[in-house]
């Protein structure tokens, strides 16, 4: 009887948990205080902020490295949300400092780097100052795609193999569709469609998991399919699966192709069922890593920047699924009100001025691990503003 009070006790105090709604002004209140720290520490626009090397301090990058564009974009969500005219001059100013890179060839990820800082800055203020870059950018980009192979080359070399294409190259597809919107010229939406179906047909398992890397010959072939940052060629590295299940719910958001949004959910149901996802939701940095021997207590380190991607990604996903959209929308609010705790949000001026703790760059690589990220705070405030849009949409479901 004793023991049977407890546990309901526990269900209530639990499920008064789940659906508590997360506090997105009080998320974001916080968010500018440590973002106005990072400004403070950040006075020279050509060193980004990125992470934490080992020795505790701050890491910073150059414009051409990939995650360039997450802090301006951060700076524009920041704005959005507090309507604070100061957040528009230094979201601005760092949009501005990745300018140079429209004419950058040499990178798959310039939606990245210049979509979301100038994308989210035309959205907000109509800049007439920002579509140029962009649409220099996005013909930048389109040179890496060849037609005879029907994908963008994310890197010019992995190993043996001259044409790698990684799962993350569904995220700059995004960029191309504006390009395309804004430009009139189709090729940009053939080059995102003719992509993501070559993607689609490579890239998958059966189970709706992703490969890291597919190689490809010069005629299209598949030459070999391998990881990079994952922990072997057939496991399921976590943010890969974020980043295909976040592009494909853009593809379908595109072009509304009911079969891009059946491989959203086939990889959303693969990610939220998988044995070893922990009960917070938020994944070991590789669902098949070696450690990974519980759901819960594994020796492995988890990354919040999978979750906070993927928390984002859900959040689109739900509205466009019927009744299984409720269990997506319910699984993000559950990633960001883990996210959103002490566990793994920073305390005020701590984690180098990042606001979210434990995220994995690249563990086999040896770098970036257990530390803050810049695109895990881009997408952990991007889906906190989606989350509260439908909140006001829908009422007030939690
Ligand atoms: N696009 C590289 C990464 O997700 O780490």
């Amino acid at each position: 009887m004793k023991y049977s009070v407890v546990f309901a006790l526990v269900l209530l105090v639990s499920r008064s948990l789940a659906q508590s709604p997360i506090d997105v002004k009080k998320e974001f209140a916080f968010a500018a205080q440590q973002y106005e720290r990072m400004l403070a520490s950040h006075p020279d626009t050509t060193k980004f902020p990125q992470s934490t090397n080992p020795d505790g301090s701050p890491r910073d990058m150059k414009s051409s490295w990939w995650c360039s564009g997450f802090f301006g974009g951060s700076l524009w969500y920041i704005y959005e949300q507090t309507k604070d005219s100061k957040w528009k001059d230094a979201a601005h100013k760092w949009s501005m400092a990745v300018a140079k890179e429209q004419y950058n060839t040499g990178t798959h990820d310039l939606g990245f780097m210049l979509y979301c800082p100038l994308g989210n800055g035309y959205r907000l203020t109509k800049n007439e100052a920002y579509p140029p870059i962009m649409l220099t950018g996005a013909k930048s980009l389109s040179t890496r795609f060849d037609p005879k192979v029907g994908l963008i080359k994310s890197w010019n070399k992995f190993k043996d193999y001259n044409y790698p294409v990684i799962i993350d190259n569904m995220m700059n597809l995004e960029f191309l569709f504006w390009a395309s919107k804004k430009s009139g010229d189709k090729r940009f939406r053939e080059i995102c469609i003719t992509h993501a179906d070559n993607t689609l047909k490579n890239h998958f398992r059966p189970d709706g998991s992703s490969y890291h890397v597919i190689c490809y010959n010069p005629d299209g072939s598949v030459a070999a399919k391998m990881t990079h940052q994952g922990a072997a060629d057939e496991s399921a590295w976590a943010r890969g699966q974020a980043w295909g299940l976040y592009g494909y719910t853009v593809m379908y958001r595109e072009t509304k192709d009911k079969k891009y949004l059946q491989q959203a959910q086939k990889i959303a149901d693969f990610y939220l069922n998988h044995p070893n996802l922990p009960a917070d939701k938020v994944p070991y940095w590789d669902f098949n890593a070696p450690g990974v021997d519980s759901p819960n207590t594994s020796n492995e380190e988890r990354d919040a920047s999978a979750a906070a991607i993927a928390a984002s990604g859900l959040l689109e996903l739900s509205t466009y699924t019927g009744a299984a959209g409720k269990t997506y929308y319910q699984a993000a609010v559950q990633m960001l009100q883990s996210l959103a705790s002490p566990a793994y949000k920073a305390k005020l001026g701590e984690n180098n001025n990042f606001i979210l703790k434990h995220c994995v760059g690249h563990k086999p690589g040896k770098s970036e691990v257990d530390v803050p990220l810049v695109y895990a705070d881009y997408y952990y405030l991007e889906a906190l503003l989606r989350y509260e849009a439908l909140r006001q949409k829908m009422g007030s479901r939690s």
